[in-house]
């Protein structure tokens, strides 16, 4: 029987079933700032986990803190629908000359519901309207959300069966290196795109994560993103891509398609964008593929003013100057070479990694042995989470704005937890 202490207790009675973090880390946090994070009995924990990805600046970043009580002090507005005010005009001024223009991005930006999901439904919704067609071709773990459009083009079993009804118009494809790299890339999907028995109904568009966050930390291959980007010019498919939880600087460059030198269609952007950890959302696209009557896709919650004037100081603090980027390589370095050692150290359980910039996943031969690392880690003061589809792999997030000393202290206890194990 496990008993719960006090301070636990109101979430085990009344908050529902459905809550999962909280059940690897047995704690009730009260502050936070930069990487760590402090319990109510006053333990400190480092943070290798991000918000899932939405702390890249970490957490109460003092910039973007400033920018925003001086806003709630001066009243300035907190809830606008899709108003035009000042907080949004700076944030779409910024986004445009720091983000967009340098890169030659030639983008329209919607603003979805606050959620990272309310952009891919936009996304998907946006597709099938430009070009008239239903289905939508996804990849082999993924992952783009829980409602049910964003359901219906995730891979993982588990989360698709709580649906409750039929999943459709979505068609999975292999992802890259999903068969081992003994298949040629897309050799299934295009064999099905000009076979007229195939039984694949055209696509209107791909979507795809450069690098599947929740799906184990599999990157994908630039050759392998620009043979994608080819393939829906060539069969007239919109390529969305979804940078939600690796855009915004996750794997060095802002946008994680950069690297491969591709311009999709479509983008999803949330989680870091606010910067704070405030929930906003943006569907961007090509300004040819605005075809949205007024109103046709509409929400009480679009636009967060309060998340505008985190994000226009996230990007002016971070991204104005060009730094970020090679910050976020070395330190990602870093955590590369304290994985060759820690794999290297660890032959006989058959550990392997892989990522890109600061997002990396441990992988052991046996798929159980990531919860038990992961349940050390909470032990040693440091928070980090596992992902796949049988939680098999250690998934490390920490903030970009981590210190290299923060990052060696992590990476020493993740050794510590790993040994634990042995
Ligand atoms: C790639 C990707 N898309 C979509 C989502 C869904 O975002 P949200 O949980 O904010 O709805 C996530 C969340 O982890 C994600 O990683």
């Amino acid at each position: 029987m496990t008993i719960t202490p006090p301070a636990l207790s109101v979430f085990e009675s009344l908050e529902s079933e459905v809550r999962s973090y909280c059940r690897g880390w047995p704690a009730v946090f009260d502050r936070a700032q930069g990487a760590r994070l402090t319990d109510e009995d006053g333990h400190s924990y480092l943070d290798f986990f991000a918000g899932a990805g939405s702390l890249n600046y970490g957490h109460n970043n003092p910039v973007l803190k400033r920018a925003l009580i001086d806003y709630i002090e001066r009243d300035g507005i907190t809830h606008g629908l899709d108003m035009a005010t000042t907080a949004k005009r700076a944030f779409l001024e910024t986004f445009q000359n720091v983000i967009l223009r340098p890169r030659d991005l030639p983008y329209k930006v919607m603003f979805p519901g606050p959620t990272g999901t309310n952009a891919v439904e936009a996304a998907l919704k946006l597709a099938r309207k430009v070009k008239g067609r239903e289905s939508i071709v996804s990849f082999t773990n993924a992952f783009h959300g829980m409602s049910l459009g964003s359901l219906a083009v995730t891979g993982n079993a588990f989360k698709r069966a709580g649906a409750g009804i039929p999943l459709v118009h979505g068609t999975p494809m292999p992802f890259d290196n999903y068969l081992d790299g003994r298949v040629p890339d897309f050799l299934w999907f295009e064999r099905l795109l000009e076979d007229q028995g195939s039984g694949l109904n055209k696509p209107a568009a791909v979507i795809v994560e450069t690098v599947q966050g929740e799906g184990g930390i599999n990157v994908a291959r630039a050759e392998w993103l620009r043979a994608l980007a080819d393939l829906c010019r060539r069969r007239d498919m919109l390529l969305i891509v979804d940078d939600i939880q690796m855009g915004c600087g996750r794997t060095g460059a802002f946008f994680s398609f950069e690297e491969a030198g591709i311009v999709p269609d479509i983008v999803t952007v949330s989680k870091s964008i606010s910067g704070y950890g405030l929930p906003l959302s943006l569907c961007l696209f090509k300004g040819e593929l605005d075809v949205w009557e007024p109103g046709e896709h509409n929400g009480t919650f679009r636009g967060n003013n309060p998340a505008f004037v985190t994000a226009t100081a996230a990007l002016e603090a971070y991204w104005a100057d060009g730094q970020m980027e090679k910050h976020t390589l070395a330190r990602g370095e870093q955590v590369e070479q304290a994985l060759l050692a820690l794999c290297t150290e660890h032959g006989r359980l058959g550990a392997s990694y892989r990522g890109r910039g600061l997002v990396w996943g441990l992988e052991f031969a046996d798929p159980a042995r990531a919860s038990e690392v992961c349940a050390r880690a909470f032990e040693l003061g440091l928070l980090l989470e596992t992902s796949g589809p049988q939680s098999e792999v250690v998934k490390l997030l920490p903030p970009l704005t981590i210190t290299p000393e923060e990052l060696d202290e992590g990476l020493r206890t993740l050794a510590r937890a790993v040994a634990a194990t042995v």
